[in-house]
């Protein structure tokens, strides 16, 4: 088996995307066009090449990854004359595979046939069958043998009735793939070096081209516009969404449910619609997230209720835990076991311990709170005195009286009682009631509004 390198095509400028970002950097389920692609190739390359020219220093600087061979092709001559500019640093013995940055769905499974194919006939192409065939090359096949591709601006009437088209997607003996380049023309209606005459040099040379033919439209799908971009990622969606069920997640509407990235999930997990999920999140078993949740880089536990219109980025939330409706978790928070986080509260970099209760409208930030506390009504920690941030601690089974508000840096000691409506400024002891607030007056009469 000859070793196989990837010649991702990405020199087009996508000028139907009216964008300022070359067109194999938008983005589908938050992951570029090329990174989709990549991502295939590098599981089945040992090299990858990215063929780059318009806003080509843009592409490169959007990724980091070491291992990608990026060339230059400074004027795009055509499909031919892109593969050209990576040959010189690809090996004769191995396979070339041709993809493209902005076909962005394709599989594994079909480059797999597709380069098996290359290192049998040396010579494989992926072809697909579409109801309308217009603008694409078509296939010319004599006794069901591949002959040629005729793009459609060349091909005469009969040619441009038939239904099987060129993907663009090829895998070719890298050393045969060179000798044909070396002998591709312009001399065709759009005066550009067509990597399609390819197969037709092949057939003249005696070779049998090997044919793949696609099963489904989406994975040989282009993006060239907004609309084609919004096609595709509905189609991702849906059949993320469809692996999602078959491995037991019930989703109530896979049409509104969003994964811009990684799930993992335990057993008998519900998730309601409209809920988006970004980065890398993982849910225990049992656990439901209601409607209108968007939860990024998160781990949740089991049996763990996530209410509706919560909002979760890099937290980890403990079994039994409640959270919303209307919540916000902020990064950094850690909420316990059994913890309940309830409407209009927002927690920032703090840790919850478990069995914590913060029901009602609440801020709490930078802060370490233990196990069985009871956070009253529109406490707040305030934890930012315009230059530096404080911690608050709050010790186990303490209990915030509802509207005070505490003042870090500040420690709040075990089983404390902080009387509702005060402002702490202070350290509270252990198992003291703490309180500051004028006492209650009444004036004996009522003065008059005169
Ligand atoms: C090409 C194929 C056609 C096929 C169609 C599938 C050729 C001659 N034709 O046509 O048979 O049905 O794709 O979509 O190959 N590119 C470069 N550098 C260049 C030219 C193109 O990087 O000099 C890249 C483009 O960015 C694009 C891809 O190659 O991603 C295809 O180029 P494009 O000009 O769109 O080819 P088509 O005319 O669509
Ligand atoms: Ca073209």
């Amino acid at each position: 088996m000859k070793h196989i390198n990837a010649i991702i095509l990405a020199a087009g400028k996508g000028s139907r995307m009216n964008s300022t970002k070359p067109k194999v950097l938008q983005t589908l389920s938050n992951k570029t066009l090329l990174g989709h692609v990549l991502m295939q190739a590098q599981a089945l390359c040992s090299q990858v090449f990215v063929v780059v020219g318009f806003g080509g220093n843009q592409v490169r600087q959007s990724f980091k990854d070491d291992s990608i061979n990026w060339v230059e092709q400074a004027e795009q001559l055509g499909t031919g004359h892109a593969v050209q500019q990576a040959m010189p640093y690809i090996d004769d013995d191995s396979i070339s595979l041709v993809l493209y940055g902005d076909v962005p769905l394709i599989e594994q499974s079909t480059l797999e046939k597709l380069t098996t194919q290359a290192q049998k006939n040396g010579v494989a192409l992926l072809s697909v069958m579409l109801e309308n065939p217009t603008g694409y090359g078509r296939i010319i096949r004599q006794n069901n043998q591949i002959q040629a591709i005729i793009e459609q601006k060349d091909a005469n009437i009969e040619q441009l009735k038939i239904c099987e088209v060129n993907t663009g997607i090829m895998a070719v003996d890298s050393g045969l793939l060179k000798t044909y380049l070396s002998n591709v023309d312009s001399n065709n209606t759009q005066g550009e070096f067509y990597l399609t005459d390819i197969i037709a040099m092949a057939v003249g040379a005696g070779k049998t081209v090997a044919s793949v033919i696609a099963e489904n439209e989406f994975e040989v799908a282009g993006v060239n516009d907004k609309m084609q971009l919004a096609a595709l990622e509905k189609t991702f969606q849906q059949n993320q969404a469809s692996q999602f069920m078959q491995q037991g997640l019930t989703l109530r509407d896979s049409a509104r449910f969003d994964c811009r990235g990684y799930l993992s999930f335990g057993q008998d997990c519900e998730i309601d619609v409209n809920v988006v999920i970004e980065g890398d999140v993982s849910l225990g078993n049992n656990t439901t997230i209601a409607p209108n949740c968007i939860i990024k880089n998160a781990k949740i536990g089991d049996n763990v209720a996530i209410l509706p219109n919560s909002l979760i980025e890099n937290a980890v939330i403990g079994d039994g835990a409640s959270i919303g409706p209307f919540a916000r978790i902020r990064p950094e928070t850690k909420i316990g076991n059994n913890a309940k986080i309830g409407n209009f509260v927002e927690v920032k970099k703090s840790t919850i311990g478990k069995g914590s209760k913060i029901s009602h409208l609440s801020y709490v930030g930078d802060t370490v709170m233990g196990a069985e506390v009871n956070i009253g009504a529109g406490v707040i920690t305030c934890n930012y005195d315009g230059t530096n941030k404080h911690q608050t601690t709050i010790g186990d089974g303490a209990f915030i009286g509802s509207d005070s508000q505490l003042i870090a840096p500040l420690v709040i000691g075990k089983n404390a009682l902080i009387g509702a409506g005060s402002t702490i400024t202070k350290n509270a002891p252990d198992n003291a009631l703490t309180l500051s607030r004028a006492k209650q007056t009444s004036l004996k009469k009522r003065k008059n509004h005169d």
